[in-house]
């Protein structure tokens, strides 16, 4: 199995569109807070691999689900992402001063503005969904979507973890326990984009479905961050678009500063083939969720 000929170019397309859908739909620059509404844009434009969103339109093109619907939810998940990763940089957590190749959100507009434009990002995201179910005539599908990104934004998924994230540079974690951090600090918001992009078609997914998919998700998410923490340790500052070599200079716990970079590499590499199987198992044309299993695996930044 390979990569389609036609991928390079799929993805090229899903990226335009999902910046002109977010060009279009954040609160315009001039619009008053215009400080906020500046530190929103500069956060979520330009720049960003854009892979919850492509992994929840390919999701959604498994069940032929109307594509308004699915940008809509794709550019959800994009804004809950932008405000995970503005937080993320703060100096009370991360610290960072560079993120997709420029200033971070604080360092750009003072921290307070950046703490606001994460937290009014998290509300739109929500605002955008409730308003997609406006326009259908069966309002009651948008709840399970609502349902799955609350779930996997909060405590018990992307804060959850963010939470473990911050203790574990005090406190040493057991591997089991470096598992169910990264699952929930990337893997709960990949997972969700996967389902949510799966929820959008007419009918629900069968169970026999579904439960191979969710597997999937769940070995993409923690597959992500475990590239991620390669990544830090391996590439430069400006391949990454953000400070290489941060986790270890702030201790943090990772696959890499827990096993070394060898057996980091080939827990990747046994989360690829293990995503992979379980998508074969699946009745249905996952040619593009193959491709990015194996884009987020290959990946340089
Ligand atoms: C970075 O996510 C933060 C993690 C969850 C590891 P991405 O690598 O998807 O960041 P962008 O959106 O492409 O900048
Ligand atoms: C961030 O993990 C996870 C979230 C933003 C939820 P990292 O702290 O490793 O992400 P980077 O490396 O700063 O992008
Ligand atoms: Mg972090
Ligand atoms: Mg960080
Ligand atoms: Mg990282």
């Amino acid at each position: 199995m390979t990569v389609s000929p036609d991928f390079a170019d799929w993805m090229r397309e899903q990226r335009t569109a999902m910046e002109y859908f977010l060009d279009r739909q954040l609160p315009a620059p001039n619009v008053a807070p215009t400080r906020l509404h500046e530190a929103m844009r500069h956060a979520t434009l330009g720049g960003g691999k854009r892979i919850r969103a492509l992994l929840a339109l390919a999701a959604g093109e498994l069940v032929d689900a109307p594509r308004a619907r699915l940008l809509c939810v794709a550019g959800s998940l994009e804004l809950i992402h932008t405000y995970s990763l503005i937080h993320d940089d703060l100096p009370c957590m991360d610290n960072d001063v560079l993120r997709r190749g420029k200033p971070t959100c604080h360092i750009q507009f003072g921290e307070a503005t950046a703490l606001l434009a994460g937290d009014a990002l998290q509300s739109l995201a929500f605002q955008w969904l409730a308003e997609e179910s406006e326009t259908q005539r069966q309002p009651g599908q948008i709840i399970p979507l609502i349902h799955l990104l609350a779930v996997a934004s909060g405590s018990r998924g992307m804060a959850g973890g963010q939470a473990i994230d911050l203790e574990s540079t005090t406190t040493p974690l057991p591997l089991p326990e470096l598992e169910i951090m990264h699952l929930k600090k990337t893997g709960a918001l990949i997972r969700a984009a996967i389902l949510m992009g799966a929820h959008c078609g007419s009918a629900p997914l069968e169970a026999a479905d579904l439960q191979p998919l969710t597997h999937f998700a769940n070995r993409v998410g923690l597959l992500f961050q475990v590239v991620d923490d390669i990544l830090d340790a391996t590439m430069d500052t400006v391949t990454l678009g953000k400070t290489a070599g941060k986790d270890d200079e702030h201790q943090k716990a990772t696959y890499v500063t827990l096993l070394g970079l060898g057996p980091a590499r080939e827990r990747a590499e046994e989360l690829e083939q293990e995503a992979l199987r379980t998508l074969a198992r699946l009745p249905l044309a996952t040619q593009r969720l193959e491709d990015l299993t194996r884009f987020v695996s290959a990946r340089h930044h």
